[in-house]
């Protein structure tokens, strides 16, 4: 059996600054979708913080999980604006994103700036979602998995562990693009990931979910989520409705 194929898979979204109260509405059709879908997969969505709480209600009795979609380093203290991992656990999620490439881009955050927040998600008890990826710059100097392998080096603290740590594998210039790597690609990227993350996780490696993320909808979930190496798929656009979400998770019937 193909190393990574016994880990079971994770649907997640990432709704990113989108969303009022009335996009509740969302996660509550999907709970009330799941009711007639055996699928074999996790299932995460990640509202603003606004409405951890909120979405959490409304999911009260399903199996889909609530996560953030970002924290601070430290548990509390002077920093105006920010979110402790602590706080995010407080609200009801059971994950946070860490390292997404619009917080590398747009808060210059650092592979250091990134581990320090998914130990902060280990020490509150969540599980860290540590987003890596290469720009169309570095793909076209055929740098791909040498920044992989920095990323992996520099982003995943020590104690990282299957059970609190996901890594999700998105190319920057697939994310919102609609454009999306061969899955010949996303196989090679994903078994380089799992070399490395064998090589700084030990056997933890080998059970740590991989998730592959960029341009993910329902027409490409199947083809994608087939390619080695891949344990779910972390999505944007496509996890704001729930029509276009269900359609992801059913690649995992
Ligand atoms: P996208 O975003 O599915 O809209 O490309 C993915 C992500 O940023 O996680």
């Amino acid at each position: 059996m193909t190393e990574g194929t016994t880990i079971k898979p994770l649907v997640a979204g990432n709704w990113k600054m989108n969303g009022t109260t009335a996009m509740v509405r969302e996660p509550r059709l999907l709970a009330g979708m799941m009711r007639d879908v055996k699928t074999k997969c996790d299932i995460l969505v990640c509202p603003p913080a606004t409405l951890i709480r909120r979405v959490k209600g409304v999911l009260k009795g399903s199996r889909i999980r609530v996560g953030g979609q970002d924290c601070h380093a430290a548990a509390s203290g002077a920093h105006t604006g920010d979110i402790s991992a602590e706080m995010l656990k407080d609200s009801g999620a059971t994950h946070v994103i860490v390292g997404h490439s619009e917080r590398r881009t747009n808060h210059k955050e650092t592979d250091a700036t990134v581990a320090a927040k998914a130990k902060a998600a280990h020490r509150a008890g969540i599980i860290a979602i540590i987003c890596i990826g290469e720009t169309l710059d570095e793909r076209k100097g055929d740098k791909t998995l040498s920044v992989l392998t920095s990323q992996i080096k520099g982003s995943i603290p020590e104690g990282a562990m299957a059970s609190n740590t996901v890594v999700a594998y998105e190319p920057v210039w697939a994310i919102g693009t609609g454009l999306t790597p061969t899955t010949a690609e996303v196989a090679e990227a994903h078994t380089h990931i799992r070399t490395e993350l064998n090589k700084a996780m030990g056997e933890e490696g080998g059970k740590t979910r991989i998730l592959y993320g960029g341009s993910v909808k329902p027409s490409n979930a199947t083809e994608l989520m087939s390619a080695a190496n891949v344990n779910g798929a972390l999505v944007g656009g496509a996890s704001l409705k729930a029509a276009d979400f269900i359609g992801i998770i059913k690649a995992y019937m």
